[in-house]
């Protein structure tokens, strides 16, 4: 049966002493969690952090990756530099790789499938904006980001990766999905890889929720059928928060 995630996307934040400090709190008050913890520090930190979870559980990701396996691609960084430094996970496609940086599917499938083959676990993000949403379309773009993004991945890849639901208009917002919102979505995504895969892959994916999780909403949303955890940014800055909300299960 597929795994219950709580990853923090730690962002732009955290310079190295706040990260071990940070990562060390996370360390010491995770004995009551039952679900698998993913921490996702900035590239500069990885390594300091790795230092600190490295006899814990705790898992370790990075943000992005490059496409590209090596070469002159002067400021990126690639999957086997990533898992070279003890990391499992690689988000790919966050919104603000998408929407700052102009990642689109295309591009995004390229860095899914190469990070599979450096051992990298891809957490693939999607998502509609407000606009989207308003007008009706969010099934429609939910549905191309996920066929364009990673339906192209034989079976035995595509059962790797986690897929995280992240709406553009709940991420550091303050302003949630409803935990029936969230539901109805993360249903959708499932029927999705059913229809193009099978049952057992459909059943076992881990899809998580994204968009101003905290402590005292946590429970409702995780508490949905189709809701596997959740990808965490602002308050996966505060180890009691990050924790209380792994708790939520
Ligand atoms: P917030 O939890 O700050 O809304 O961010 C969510 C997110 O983008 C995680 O990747």
């Amino acid at each position: 049966m597929r795994k219950n995630i709580v990853a923090g996307n730690w962002k732009m934040n955290m310079v190295n002493d706040q990260a071990k400090e940070l990562a060390l709190s996370v360390v010491e008050n995770s004995d009551t969690v039952s679900c698998q913890l993913i921490i996702i520090p900035p590239f500069t930190a990885i390594s300091d952090v790795q230092k600190v979870i490295n006899k814990s559980n705790i898992l370790l990701g990075a943000q992005n990756c490059s496409q590209h396996k090596s070469g002159a691609f002067t400021g990126e960084v690639s999957a086997d530099m990533l898992t070279n430094i003890g990391c499992s996970h690689v988000i790919i496609g966050h919104s603000e790789r998408r929407a700052i940086f102009g990642e689109d599917n295309q591009l995004l499938s390229e860095k899914v499938n190469h990070a599979l083959n450096s051992n990298l676990i891809p957490i693939y993000c999607c998502g509609e904006t407000l606009q989207e949403r308003e007008a009706g379309n969010h099934f429609d773009v939910i549905k191309r980001q996920i066929e364009e993004g990673v339906f192209n991945l034989s079976e035995d890849l595509f059962g790797k990766i986690v897929i995280a639901y992240e709406p553009v208009w709940a991420i550091g917002t303050g302003k949630t999905a409803s935990a029936d919102q969230a539901q109805e979505i993360h249903k959708f995504i499932r029927s999705l890889v059913l229809e193009k895969y099978n049952e057992t892959i459909a059943n076992n994916i881990s899809i998580l929720y994204g968009g101003s999780v905290k402590p005292d909403n946590a429970k409702e949303i995780f508490a949905k059928p189709d809701v596997d955890g959740g990808l965490i940014g602002g308050a996966a800055l505060k180890a009691t928060d990050f924790i209380a909300i792994a708790t939520s299960f």
